[in-house]
């Protein structure tokens, strides 16, 4: 049987984690999954674990914070000590996405000659001084099988010279809402998770280094949702809550603990408009047909921005606010597949692998 080893790390790894582990198993493909530690606080890493109802990892390999090269390179080391202790390389190792558990998992397996599965392959945002795009670009350039979530992510990977085992088979975050958010809406209580009585309310997540570590983005940012009409609710990453108490706080911004696959998926399903600089949200925010307004300059979900349903501002006051005003004047298309991401992956990877 052949097997594969899975690198995690990351929150949104454990959400695509959940769906995909599931259907490996189900044509019985062998995984193992290392969570790498690069998100250990409970409410980023063990609740989705419990949850999302995750195989556990065969370790945690405790890398926690740090610059993104001493991060990247301890990844390095200690993934590759892993498997050096494994009885014997693992078939494959499939990646998520682009964080530096990503390129760490792609490049240690590279240099050992293991085949890299790369899911959300061919996306690029263009701005180099984002670290995810460095990751994404060299991943993708050492993968074997490239799984796309759109036909534009298999064009980009053309253009760049990839075209072998490149598949579009569609996001399998989709695949993720659409298992999990009935299941989130029976299990959560929206009123416990809101700071205030249900009413009308912009849900929001600010966590890009662009956005948080220049105090001039984030003024901007705060100042756009003082002028907001309704309740801003914002679940502050980690990163973010130090920053956010040296600064000024608008009366209508509610900031919250992070919150989990479950709670964060009933908090979109009831608000009004999303406001982030996400790269997962702002698609979770199309697919439940919520406007999506973007805290950036780019963004690699560029299907998201037709029809008005996702608008960039950038940290930019002015435009935020009238971006918030602003409605889609486009209908709402499908993107991203049909949600059944993991069983094309599945059936792939059968065909060509094992
Ligand atoms: C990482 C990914 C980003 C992804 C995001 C998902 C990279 C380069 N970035 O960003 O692409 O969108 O995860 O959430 O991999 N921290 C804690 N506790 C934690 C985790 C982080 O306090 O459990 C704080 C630390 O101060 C840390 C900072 O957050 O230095 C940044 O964490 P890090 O994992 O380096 O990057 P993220 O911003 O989470």
């Amino acid at each position: 049987m052949k097997s594969i080893l899975t690198i995690v790390g990351a929150r949104p790894q454990f959400v695509k984690a959940a769906v995909v582990s599931k259907a490996l198993a189900e044509v019985g493909i062998e995984e193992e999954i290392i969570h790498t530690g690069q998100h250990y606080d409970h409410e980023m890493s063990t609740v989705f674990w419990d949850e999302l109802n995750l195989p556990a990892p065969s370790v945690n390999l405790e890398v926690g914070s740090g610059s993104h090269g001493k991060q990247t390179g301890i990844m390095l080391q200690k993934i590759e000590e892993f498997i050096f202790g494994l009885p014997q390389n693992p078939d494959a190792l499939l990646v998520y996405g682009d964080t530096n558990s990503t390129l760490a998992g792609a490049l240690v397996a590279s240099k050992l000659h293991i085949p890299i599965v790369h899911i959300e392959a061919g996306l690029r945002s263009f701005n180099k001084e984002m670290p995810e795009e460095i990751n994404r670009i060299l991943t993708d350039h050492a993968s074997e099988f490239l799984f796309c979530s759109s036909e534009q992510g298999v064009d980009q990977l053309a253009k760049e010279g990839i075209t072998h085992n490149v598949f579009n088979v569609g996001d399998v975050m989709y695949d993720a809402l659409l298992t999990f958010s009935e299941i989130a809406d029976k299990k959560i209580d929206l009123k416990q998770v809101l700071p205030f009585n249900k009413e009308e309310y912009y849900l929001a997540t600010i966590h890009r280094p662009s956005n948080t570590d220049s105090d001039t983005n984030l003024n901007s940012v705060l100042q756009a949702f003082s002028k907001l009409s309704k309740p801003v609710v914002w679940p502050v990453h980690p990163r973010n809550k130090k920053k956010l108490k040296s600064l000024a706080i608008p009366k209508n911004l509610h900031l919250i603990e992070p919150v989990s696959y479950f709670k964060m998926m009933v908090l979109l399903k009831n608000c009004s408009k999303v406001i982030t600089d996400s790269g997962g949200l702002q698609k979770e925010a199309y697919w439940m047909k919520k406007p999506c307004i973007t805290v950036r300059q780019e963004t690699e979900w560029v299907e998201t921005l037709k029809g008005g349903w996702n608008q960039l501002t950038g940290a930019n006051t002015k435009a935020i606010v009238k971006a918030v005003q602003q409605n889609p004047d486009g209908d709402w298309t499908s993107l991203y597949g049909d949600g059944k991401a993991t069983k094309k992956i599945t059936k792939v990877l059968k065909e060509k692998f094992i």
